[in-house]
């Protein structure tokens, strides 16, 4: 047996060109404040090249996956190295993503699955609360558990790659498309939620990859070809242009958190950062993610994000996804042309050694080798029976086992999605006894998708309950309980009457039931989704912050005949709340965001007080869109060249936007309601002595060879003639024992390499450390804690309930007037009282300097806070930061 089965045909893109691209910038500075000093990016901003791409070193927790993958690459050959960076093709494996065996060394094609919420394109899986509703939860072990069960089940349909957590977008603009796939636009509490969700993944035995690196905040233009088959006039993607103080302090942050907790892998973004791809930026990958952060994994392109061969290995791209260069074209950038590059030596040795050095060690550090469970699913298929090998249309037979992995988790995600529920309004109407005597529900969102729960292809469209939103972040509904369901349950066992009606335009009959009702509860959403979907108008990104079909006037309606109306939005984000909110007769408002299959189960929990609403909103609720500061570039600005998205606002995104401006939020970031309620005092910070920050200094060992690439003679390297080659299968063979021939190129070697390869790029000599690095997550010293706050929460009212205190610090000077940077869920007995406890460490308390490019402690005084919500903080004392 060889390599995977091989096809190495049709190499368009030549090896030696595709460098141009990965040097799209090369202005001298560091990636600071723009040209005129300030926060903010300019028009055309451009992105420092740093080369040589960071090699492996084992530092943190890795030291012993290293040394294994040291050992397994070791033995590999070149073609097996660059089969194992390389996916198949679209469409050519089972999963969404594979890459080529090893089967010389017993290593399967690893198999690469979405997504953030749970297994997507199979069957007999959970669907979990997306992530930017248990980023409500505010509850580290949320968080954790539901990433451990998500991986659990991932391993058990035998996938290798979970391609979830999300925290990219971060959700600079309320109508990101995909902000719900993340946890929080603050980048404290989406740092916390994905390390905790990284380490359930990877304790559960499959790699996790954090996504989307970086800046990939809307959907509109983030690849050229989708916003042409829109019909928009643009030859290449959107740049997010930002400087390096926002970049460090906001949209980088949770992504450190993510390495420090040992995420496996990175996918880097279909956008452009400061106009050079994310897939070939060199000052992202190499610099700041495998020089600052210390990150020991590996990153995967975007499906379809790499956009050079040559270019995008240098600038520390190590997989790429799904292998092919444009879906089903049989053309890749790496593949064969890796082969060649490596053999041609425009791409060093010792750079495909750390690819496969990376891989191989993410998937030793989460004990991949400890697990048997071969693939049982295939992704392109539910039927049981199919092509093993879809995209070529070869070997049909059994493919899917319909394994069940669901376990006993549908209790923990209807627990989940109920803890993560928040009530904004309450005029002392919930919890409902169940004793009303006449319940009506309203709006499609109560009710069932007609064409049921997996009616939409990757749940695009917004008909019945909205549980989780479109595009590769879903997973197929096991079931789907509907909030309709669940009441009428709860109703019916306590002998009342209930009556739904889920159309929300039948205003007659609508006002007739209204007027009947004790109470009315009205179900209402606001969809959004991935770029590839467009539903009603909305190209991924919503159009507008308003809710959809007709969710105002269906409330205005009921209100108009019922004094006591529930209103519950399903949404992926904020909506504005203006047409009903102060409404007298709207007596309950709550923000269930996007609850996974046991949607209604879960609300009824809450409605019916079975579960105390704890929840805190992870974002802002405003009151115009306006208001946020910022909005999704909706028409191309850059003639046919990539649209330019400018981060003008720096750090003041969400709370810190309306902070600064002074604008007051509707429901703040924080804020959330209890059946009972809290008091906070006694407020106290401990300083402890850690001794002064020390930059990291020193160098590197030089890049380490391994593989057994001795055999580098091309007869050797071609496509073996005892192997079969599957149509559009992307393979690792050379097409010639030509090298010229091989490369599909007619000016191969012709080129001068010193205008196309960055200078140092191939240099594997030891290289300087990155002063604010030094280990994964960045240098160490950033992790001390400078001090501990206690304050004491009291549950001063009749139930017991949790309650989620909030550490707020203001860093003075420029920085935000408060940014999160602590919190913690206590559940409180009624008359008791908790402390709370939060440490702030170094990095908590420290700004990004440009100039040394390092943390630094400031000298403008801070002050800590500490309550229930953003605007909401009673207790507060100045911190004494000096060391
Ligand atoms: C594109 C999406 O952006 C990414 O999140 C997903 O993992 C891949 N497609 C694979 O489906």
């Amino acid at each position: 047996m060889w390599l995977t089965q091989a096809l190495a045909t049709c190499v368009a893109v030549a090896a030696r060109v595709q460098l141009a691209a990965a040097q799209a910038s090369s202005s001298a500075d560091a990636a600071s404040t723009n040209s005129s000093g300030r926060p903010g990016a300019e028009f055309g901003q451009t992105s420092p090249p740093f080369y040589p791409s960071p090699w492996m070193d084992g530092s943190g927790t890795w030291g012993e996956a290293y040394e294994k993958a040291q050992d397994f690459v070791s033995q590999m050959t070149l073609l097996e190295k660059v089969n194992l960076t390389t996916g198949v093709g679209w469409m050519s494996e089972g999963c969404v993503g594979n890459v080529g065996s090893v089967p010389r060394l017993g290593l399967h094609s690893l198999c690469l699955e979405d997504g953030p919420l749970g297994i997507r394109s199979t069957d007999y899986n959970s669907a979990f609360p997306a992530g930017g509703t248990v980023g409500a939860s505010w509850d580290r072990g949320v968080w954790y558990e539901r990433g451990y069960q998500m991986g659990m089940e991932f391993r058990g349909k035998g996938i290798d790659i979970q391609l979830g957590p999300a925290i990219g977008p971060l959700g600079r603009m309320p109508e990101g498309g995909r902000n719900w796939e993340g946890f929080s636009p603050d980048p404290y509490l989406s740092g916390v939620a994905v390390a905790q969700t990284v380490k359930g993944i990877q304790d559960a035995g499959v790699i996790a990859t954090t996504k989307h690196y970086i800046m990939n905040e809307q959907e509109h233009f983030r690849q050229a070809p989708e916003a042409v088959d829109y019909g928009y006039n643009i030859s290449e993607s959107l740049s997010s242009n930002i400087d390096d103080t926002t970049l460090h302090e906001t949209y980088l942050w949770p992504f450190a958190d993510a390495v420090r907790a040992g995420t496996g892998a990175i996918m880097c973004s279909y956008n452009q950062i400061n106009n050079s791809y994310g897939c070939q930026n060199s000052h992202l990958m190499n610099y700041i993610l495998k020089g600052e952060l210390g990150f020991q994994g590996f990153v995967m392109s975007d499906w379809q994000a790499q956009h050079s061969g040559v270019g995008s290995a240098l600038a520390g791209l190590d997989m790429s996804m799904p292998g092919d260069t444009l879906f089903n074209t049989g053309n890749t950038f790496w593949g064969t042309n890796l082969t060649l590059s490596v053999l041609n030596g425009t791409v060093p040795e010792w750079r495909l050694d750390d690819m496969a050095t990376r891989i191989m060690a993410a998937y030793y550090f989460v004990g991949r080798d400890r697990t048997s469970i071969p693939a049982n699913f295939n992704a392109w298929t539910l039927d049981t029976m199919g092509f093993e090998h879809p995209a070529a249309e070869a070997d049909y037979g059994l493919v899917n086992q319909h394994v069940d992995v669901r376990a006993n988790h549908a209790r923990t995600i209807r627990e989940h999605a109920a803890r993560s529920t928040v009530l904004m309004k309450n005029s002392g109407v919930l919890p409902l006894s169940g004793e009303e005597k006449f319940t009506a529900v309203f709006g499609d969102n109560a009710g069932a998708n007609p064409k049921g729960p997996n009616g939409c292809d990757d749940r695009g469209c917004d008909n019945g309950t909205l549980a989780m939103a479109w595009g590769s972040g879903t997973a197929n509904f096991p079931y789907l309980v509907t909030p309709l369901t669940a009441i009428q349950n709860e109703v019916l066992g306590n002998g009342g009457i209930i009556q739904g009606m889920t159309d929300n335009f039948a205003y007659d009959e609508m006002t007739a039931l209204a007027s009947q009702s004790s109470v009315s509860i009205v179900f209402v959403s606001a969809d959004s989704g991935e770029g590839f979907i467009s539903v009603d108008g909305n190209e991924g990104d919503r159009k507008n912050l308003t809710l959809w079909q007709g969710g105002e006037e269906m409330i205005d309606t009921v209100t108009s005949q019922c004094n006591n109306t529930i209103v519950v939005i399903q949404s992926t984000g904020p909506v504005l709340l203006g047409s009903f909110n102060d409404n007298p007769n709207v007596t309950a408002l709550l923000w269930m965001g996007l609850a996974g299959e046991q949607a209604g189960n879960s609300i009824a929990d809450v409605l019916y007080g079975r579960v105390n609403p704890g929840g805190k909103l992870p974002f802002t609720f405003g009151a115009e869109r306006s208001d946020w500061g910022t909005n999704v570039l909706y028409e191309p600005n850059n003639g046919l060249g990539a649209p330019q998205q400018q981060f003008t606002e720096g750090n003041f995104i969400d709370y810190r936007a309306f902070d600064r401006a002074g604008i007051d939020p509707t429901y703040e970031f924080g804020f959330g309601l209890s059946y009972t309620t809290f008091e906070y005092s006694d407020l106290t910070v401990t300083k402890h002595d850690v001794g002064p920050y020390a930059p990291t200094t020193g160098e590197t060992a030089p890049a380490p060879v391994l593989g057994n690439d001795s055999d580098t003679d091309p007869a050797d390297l071609v496509f073996p003639d005892d192997i079969r080659r599957l149509p559009l299968y992307i393979y690792p063979y050379l097409n010639s024992t030509d090298l010229e021939a091989s490369s599909g190129e007619e000016e191969y070697g012709t080129a001068d390499e010193d205008a196309y390869i960055p200078p140092g790029a191939r240099d594997g000599g030891a290289q300087p450390r990155i002063p604010a690095g030094g280990a994964p997550g960045g240098n160490p010293l950033l992790y001390d804690v400078m001090f501990t706050v206690r304050a004491t929460v009291s549950n001063t009212g009749p139930r017991v309930g949790e309650e989620v205190p909030q550490l707020y610090v203001s860093l003075g000077g420029d920085a935000p007037p408060r940014v999160l940077r602590g919190f913690d869920r206590l559940s409180i007995q009624p008359g008791r009282s908790a402390t709370f406890v939060a440490d702030l460490t170094r990095r908590d308390v420290s700004n990004w300097d440009t100039v040394s490019q390092n943390w630094v402690i400031t000298d403008a005084p801070k002050t800590v806070f500490v309550g229930p919500s953003s605007r909401d903080l009673p207790l507060s004392q100045e911190l004494d930061v000096s060391v």
